[in-house]
């Protein structure tokens, strides 16, 4: 078991793309296409022991969640919302942060709702489906 609450997120160095990529994988089904953004400058990413990752995009004032995962096998241990209570509290007093999620995907909007994220607007067919028509993406705001 990940015990989080005594682990301290570490950033996401290049030399760690390929467990990252699994990691990814494990979570989205897909390659991770963040990668190539590893190290920019205004990018930051951190993971909690190889289990779970953040990445997000800063500019000045304004922090977008680009993506969130935890390795299926930690889920529901309050791993997510450790993770990213721990990027809130670390920005500066008044940080807003923004983020894009599929309205099917009520796992993540239940945790942004949790945490207190808004939902402010809807892009309608924001996802591409390989079967079926696109997906809306919910996106949600959170103001420190
Ligand atoms: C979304 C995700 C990061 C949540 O991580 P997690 O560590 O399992 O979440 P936590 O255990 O911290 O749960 C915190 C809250 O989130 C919500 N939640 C998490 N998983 C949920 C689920 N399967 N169904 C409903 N609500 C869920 C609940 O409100 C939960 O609070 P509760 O335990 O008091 O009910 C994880 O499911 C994941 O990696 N999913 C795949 C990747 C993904 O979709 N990322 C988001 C892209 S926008």
């Amino acid at each position: 078991m990940l015990e989080h609450q005594n682990i301290r997120p570490e950033p996401i160095i290049e030399s760690d793309i390929e467990w990252f990529q699994t990691l990814f994988k494990s979570c989205f089904c897909r390659d991770n296409p963040w990668m190539q953004h590893l190290g920019k400058t205004k990018y930051e990413a951190f993971h909690l022991n190889k289990q779970a990752f953040i990445f997000t995009y800063t500019v000045e004032d304004y922090t977008d969640l680009l993506t969130i995962g935890v390795h299926p096998h930690q889920r529901r241990r309050g791993v997510g919302e450790f993770f990213l209570k721990w990027i809130i509290t670390k920005a500066p007093k008044a940080q807003k942060f923004f983020l894009e999620v599929e309205c099917e995907n009520n796992a993540a909007i239940s945790l942004y709702k949790k945490i207190g994220f808004d939902l402010i607007s809807i892009r309608k067919g924001y996802y591409p489906q390989s079967s079926g028509p696109a997906l809306d993406a919910y996106v949600m705001t959170y103001q420190k």
